[in-house]
């Protein structure tokens, strides 16, 4: 298995919230997520007038993925914060996390950082430990 650089996937993570298009919350979020072929792909949400549409960003980050090819993976990182809010760590929704687990094991690394120094590592496992999936059908 490669060395995953957290520090490197976190900071990916922070510089796409830059790129976030939120004009209705506000809330800025950022994902970088790194598959085994060692391309990392970013993506940050986007948000919709007619709100329902959002997509978060670390969908984006695996749809883009997934849309070119991928489907495996070894982490993602993820950081949120609100534009008149010191930053705090942000968790995946729970969209997200069942599209997560369409594409990662539980050994899959999900990192949760407030800034480019200060984030916290888990495994997928931890955060949806119990799931419905393809097994299920
Ligand atoms: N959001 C994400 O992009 N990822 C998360 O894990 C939590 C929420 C977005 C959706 C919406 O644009 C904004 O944050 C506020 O919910």
């Amino acid at each position: 298995m490669a060395k995953i650089n957290h520090e490197q996937l976190a900071q990916l993570a922070v510089e796409a919230k830059k790129m976030a298009y939120v004009p209705y919350s506000n809330f800025r979020v950022g994902a970088a997520l790194i598959a085994k072929s060692g391309k990392i792909y970013t993506g940050c949400n986007i948000e919709s007038a007619t709100y329902s549409p959002t997509n978060c960003a670390e969908r984006t980050a695996i749809f883009k993925a997934v849309s070119e090819g991928e489907r495996e993976f070894f982490a993602i990182a993820i950081a949120g914060s609100s534009e008149n809010k010191e930053p705090n760590y942000c968790y995946p929704c729970g969209v997200c996390l069942q599209v997560i687990k369409e594409f990662a094991d539980d050994d899959f690394i999900v990192i949760i950082a407030k800034t480019e120094e200060d984030y916290r590592i888990h495994s997928f496992g931890e955060l949806l430990p119990y799931s419905f999936d393809s097994n299920d059908l």
